[in-house]
């Protein structure tokens, strides 16, 4: 028997960082495919006209504001969906920060914010939901990871390192989750036009537009394996980067992001093109 998918007549889907970007979209799709979605959005951040446009639609949105770095107040919200919302069935680790770090600044903000955020602030929803839909017998985790997690590469020190530990957790927990009938993904984008890609100084190729970043993770809940990734011509080519040996990795990366010695430089102009 397979493991369970979520389908939006059994409950709610719940994303968390809902506010902006690929959240944003995804929430807006999985109202339009009939599910109560349920998004995470920090206080000061109000989305009034998000709920308003998905008035109408099959489904509907319903904010529900927290903090993903507050262990307390994610426990909190996912008890809150459930009483206002009902259960939930599919759970999308959405939130996430991008905190570029070079060798010659590091600061150890930038990786207390990346792992609080983007790995701290998905097992503070993922514990209290787990035991939820270990109760009931079924459920769908999704994460949300990058294709900064197959190796290092200039700037995402913090960053990939973040969605490494992302990756390795989505894996190691599969193999108990399964045994659970709660499925596990992880999905592992490209870059993809939203404010988190415009803080880059530099430029990235086979930039995908929100909209269709969505549907890809929308079609990845319906139909999607444990890892999706996309848009795959970037993606496979990474992961070739990755089967590579390292000194061969490396001066690939040297030479496509045209990296010499002094990393703000680097940051200051186009490295992929
Ligand atoms: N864009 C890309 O190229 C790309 C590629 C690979 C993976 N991803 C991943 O995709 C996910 C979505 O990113 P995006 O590109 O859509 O970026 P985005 O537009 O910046 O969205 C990030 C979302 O996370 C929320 N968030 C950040 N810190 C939070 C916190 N402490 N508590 C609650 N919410 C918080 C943000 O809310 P605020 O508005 O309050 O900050 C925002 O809603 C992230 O996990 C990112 O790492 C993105």
């Amino acid at each position: 028997m397979s493991t369970y998918r979520a389908d939006p007549r059994h409950g709610v889907a719940w994303i968390t960082g809902g506010s902006t970007g690929i959240g944003r979209s995804v929430a807006r799709m999985l109202a339009k495919e009939g599910y109560t979605v349920a998004v995470t959005v920090r206080p000061d951040d109000p989305i009034d006209d998000l709920v308003e446009e998905t008035q109408g639609m099959a489904g509907r949105v319903m904010a529900f504001p927290s903090d993903v770095t507050h262990e307390a107040g994610m426990a909190a919200a996912v008890a809150a969906i459930e009483d206002q919302a009902g259960p939930i069935v599919l759970a999308i680790f959405n939130a996430g920060a991008y905190v570029p770090v070079t060798g010659d600044d590091l600061r150890i903000e930038a990786f207390r914010l990346s792992f609080a955020v983007n790995v701290f602030g998905v097992l503070n929803g993922l514990v209290p939901i787990v035991d939820r839909m270990r109760q009931r017998g079924r459920g769908h985790v999704v994460v949300m990871g990058s294709i900064s997690a197959y190796f290092g590469w200039p700037t995402t020190a913090a960053y990939g390192a973040s969605k490494a530990a992302l990756n390795i957790m989505a894996e190691a927990l599969k193999y108990d989750f399964d045994k659970m009938n709660i499925r596990m993904q992880v999905l592992n984008p490209g870059f993809v036009d939203t404010p988190l890609t415009r803080k880059s100084a530099f430029s990235m190729p086979a930039m995908m537009p929100v909209e269709k970043a969505a549907e890809r993770v929308c079609r990845a809940v319906r139909t999607g394996g444990f890892e999706v990734t996309f848009p795959r011509r970037l993606t496979w080519l990474m992961k070739l980067l990755a089967l590579l040996p390292r000194p061969l990795r490396e001066l690939a990366l040297r030479t496509s992001t045209r990296w010499k010695a002094e990393p703000l430089v680097y940051l200051r102009r186009s490295t992929f093109d």
